[in-house]
């Protein structure tokens, strides 16, 4: 079966990311993971998580954190730049980043692929593969603008973590499904997790 990539980035809203790991494993996909240094710090600054570095470590800490035992699970560090994700010959469904910083996001554009997740993404790009990129910060300034206009212009997509009023969401974590939903509808899957648009209330 081929995988899904899940980057995670240092922004804010990890939250949406771990339920990306955890809706893709309940419908039993394989998930190839890669969360940046700045995911680390973010993690434990904003939300007092120590994340292990360790692929296998991270792995145990996800499966037990998300209490999921289905699916396939594979992490990567950030810095693994001989990981067979990082190779155009390696087939992927797709890649999705969520949430997605601003240098990260200025990085791809730029072609700077520094870390694993940026030869990643170039990767998607360059082989035209699904790349869904989910910027977060606010507000936007020109810089921001700019690179994600040059992405969306190279064949990513651009899926902001916003979620829709439609809906009357009831709680945050109905918000962050439809997000989730969302962001997996422009990969093609189709996870049965929120309400769609079915015209007016009657
Ligand atoms: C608590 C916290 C929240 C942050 N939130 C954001 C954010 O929402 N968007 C953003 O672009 N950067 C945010 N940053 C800054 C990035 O983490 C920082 O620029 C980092 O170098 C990004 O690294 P990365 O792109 O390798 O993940 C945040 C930093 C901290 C500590």
């Amino acid at each position: 079966m081929k995988s899904i990539v899940i980057a995670i980035t240092g922004a804010s809203a990890m939250q949406i990311g771990e339920r990306a790991i955890q809706v893709l494993l309940e419908n039993y996909q394989s998930v190839n993971l890669i969360l940046s240094k700045g995911a680390y710090e973010v993690a434990k600054s904003e939300r007092s998580i120590n994340i292990p570095v360790e692929p296998n470590a991270q792995s145990d800490f996800w499966r037990k954190r998300l209490d999921v035992k289905s699916g396939k699970l594979t992490c990567f560090r950030w810095n693994d730049h001989s990981a067979s994700i990082a190779s155009g010959s390696y087939k992927t469904k797709g890649m999705v980043i969520v949430p997605c910083s601003m240098g990260t996001l200025g990085r791809i554009a730029s072609g700077f692929s520094l870390d694993l997740i940026e030869r990643c993404a170039d990767v998607h790009l360059k082989e035209n593969r699904p790349l869904i990129i989910s910027p977060r910060e606010s507000p936007l300034n020109l810089i921001h603008i700019e690179n994600i206009k040059r992405l969306a212009t190279a064949g990513a997509l651009i899926v902001p973590p916003i979620p829709a009023w439609y809906t009357n969401p009831q709680s945050i974590e109905e918000m962050i499904d439809f997000i989730v939903v969302r962001l997996f509808d422009s990969l093609g899957e189709d996870f049965n997790y929120i309400k769609r648009w079915d015209g007016p209330i009657k």
